[in-house]
């Protein structure tokens, strides 16, 4: 197996205060806090998805924690027990956990009492709250008292991404910060200095290019930078990021939800292969589609004037998006972002199983209308906890469980494939033009790798010169399959493509025909595995 990849956002979370970008007030109250010994009890980290929230709460923690001195330090050694178990998230005296799926009562109480034991190890006892505008009200109020008086080894970080959903009670007993979206010139400069180290030559262009495109979000603008170099290696061209973002956004995430209307599984499935391999990261993809939710939601509830969407899309796409929202009920829409958010949040519990713990989490959209909000299914949990520790083996009560959900008839699809290009007459072009209308980036590997020879039933397709992003997509069964329908219309019908994975060589075979990308029955059963380990048997049913 190869070794796990280690995504560059993740590679490069910032690790002291010096390393934050962009959240300069931020950086200096903490600094100054902690030199002075008056680090709050209880903050509150509130502001857009990937501009540093977590990095800063596990800065904290380490800062507060580190055993290099003899008490908390604006400089964190990063080589001790605490700085480095911290950073892997793997101290037991700093504990993340993320509301929305521990929500209720029941965890906020669990907490509370667990906060007057003494630390294990540290001086202090951290917890991070992810996404605290999910807890109930009850739950808050189980907190109030503690937030009130903590002891004193304790301090709560509490991060959301929507401080207007949390309660004022709650607001006015933490100390907010607000973090920013980072401007274009600072995450173009951490770009390029990042670039420097993996030694990916990127122009200056290109890397404003994508500050602009990731909109203040220092995550988003890595991961575009991932799939930049995982597609197009490591000189990358103004054009691959057009081509990228193009293909990312109009083909992927609206003809995914298409799929998912429809409650063709298979179909979304496949979507989800499609976009994995243009070099999607899971955190990201999951990102985008709650994105996408959003707007949909806005679209569903305000039209196409709906604020903070039409300035942003192309009239077509605003079109597309509203043909799409009418597709589904406004409650169905929130639900599914929460359901993303939520398996967003596994990535972290299962990392050798992120694709399929994305895949999951996009499979269970696919439930319609009979999909189960996400109160229910806690209620229905913690009446089964409850049934089990009084020692009644009764099953929860709950909306019977019902099978998949009928799909509904599809729509036409919101994008129809653009028109070939005009005066594609040689054959192979006319290959090329037949696959863009699957796929525009595949077309432009198709294009690169031309066969020697247009003549003979069998066409070499010289692929090892491709680097391992074009390559795959030119392997991908459905793009040969389009492919190889258009050489036999142009060439005759005993017409194949062959892929020549080597540099051909005296008495060499042509290499085989790449197989169709199976899903294995390992991976199939991976993904069952997380979703029982994550959902008990609630959310088996329909799959
Ligand atoms: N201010 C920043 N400076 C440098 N890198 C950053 C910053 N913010 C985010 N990043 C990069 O993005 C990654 C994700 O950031 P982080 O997890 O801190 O975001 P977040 O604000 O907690 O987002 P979310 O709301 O999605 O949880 C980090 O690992 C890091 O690589
Ligand atoms: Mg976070
Ligand atoms: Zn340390």
């Amino acid at each position: 197996m190869k070794a796990p990849y280690l995504v560059l956002a993740r590679k490069y979370r910032p690790k002291a205060l010096g390393d934050l970008v962009g959240q300069a007030s931020v950086a200096e109250s903490l600094r100054n806090a902690l030199k002075e010994g008056r680090v709050a009890h209880a903050y509150l980290f509130a502001g857009p998805r990937g501009v540093g929230k977590t990095s800063t709460a596990r800065i904290l923690a380490r800062a507060l924690n580190c055993a290099a001195g003899s008490g908390p330090t604006t400089e964190p050694c990063g080589r001790c027990d605490p700085c480095r178990e911290i950073e892997a998230g793997g101290d037991a005296d700093v504990l993340e956990m993320d509301a929305a799926s521990h929500r209720g009562i029941d965890d906020a109480r669990a907490l509370r009492d667990a906060v007057s034991f003494r630390p294990l190890r540290d001086r202090h006892r951290v917890y991070v709250v992810d996404e605290c505008h999910m807890l109930t009200n009850e739950a808050w109020n189980a907190l109030l008292k503690t937030l009130e008086e903590p002891p004193g080894h304790v301090r709560f970080v509490f991060a959301t991404t929507a401080l207007e959903k949390v309660p004022e009670t709650i607001r006015s007993r933490c100390q907010v910060f607000e973090f920013r979206r980072i401007g274009e010139a600072e995450i173009a400069a951490r770009l390029r200095r990042i670039c420097e180290q993996e030694k990916f030559e990127v122009g200056e262009d290109l890397l404003a290019s994508i500050a602009g495109a990731s909109r203040g979000g220092m995550r988003d603008a890595l991961s575009l930078l991932d799939q930049l170099v995982s597609f197009a290696g490591p000189r990358p061209a103004p054009e691959h990021l057009v081509e990228l973002l193009g293909a990312s956004e109009r083909g992927g995430l609206l003809a995914l939800f298409e799929e998912i209307a429809a409650g063709d599984r298979a179909k979304v499935l496949r979507g989800l292969d499609d976009l994995f391999r243009r070099g999607a990261d899971e955190e990201t993809l999951l990102d985008q589609a709650v994105g996408h939710l959003h707007r949909l939601l806005l679209v569903r509830l305000c039209g196409k004037e709906a604020p903070g969407v039409g300035e942003s899309e192309t009239p077509e796409r605003l079109e597309a998006l509203s043909r799409q929202a009418a597709r589904f009920s406004p409650e169905r829409l929130e639900e599914m972002a929460q359901a993303l958010l939520a398996a967003r949040w596994r990535l972290r519990d299962a990392p050798a199983l992120r694709r399929a713990v994305a895949e999951v989490g996009f499979l269970r959209l696919c439930r319609g209308e009979e999909y189960l909000p996400v109160g229910a299914i806690l209620e229905r949990l913690e009446a089964l906890e409850r049934s089990l520790a009084s020692g009644r083996a009764t099953a929860a009560p709950g909306p019977a469980a019902t099978g998949p959900p009928a799909p509904r008839p599809a729509e036409p699809k919101a994008l129809a494939p653009s028109p070939p290009r005009p005066g594609a007459t040689d054959p192979w072009s006319r290959v090329v033009e037949a696959v863009r209308r699957r796929s525009p980036l595949a077309a432009e590997s198709f294009a690169r790798c031309r066969p020697a020879s247009l003549e003979g039933p069998v066409l070499r397709l010289p692929v090892a010169k491709l680097r391992e992003g074009e390559r795959r997509l030119v392997e991908d069964a459905r793009n040969l399959a389009a492919a190889e329908a258009e050489a036999r219309s142009a060439l005759g019908p005993g017409t194949r493509l062959e892929l020549e994975t080597a540099p051909a060589e005296e008495g060499r075979r042509p290499a085989p025909r790449a197989a169709p990308p199976v899903r294995g029955a390992s991976a199939d059963h991976a993904a069952a595995e997380v979703a029982r380990q994550f959902d008990g048997d609630v959310l088996e049913e329909g799959r």
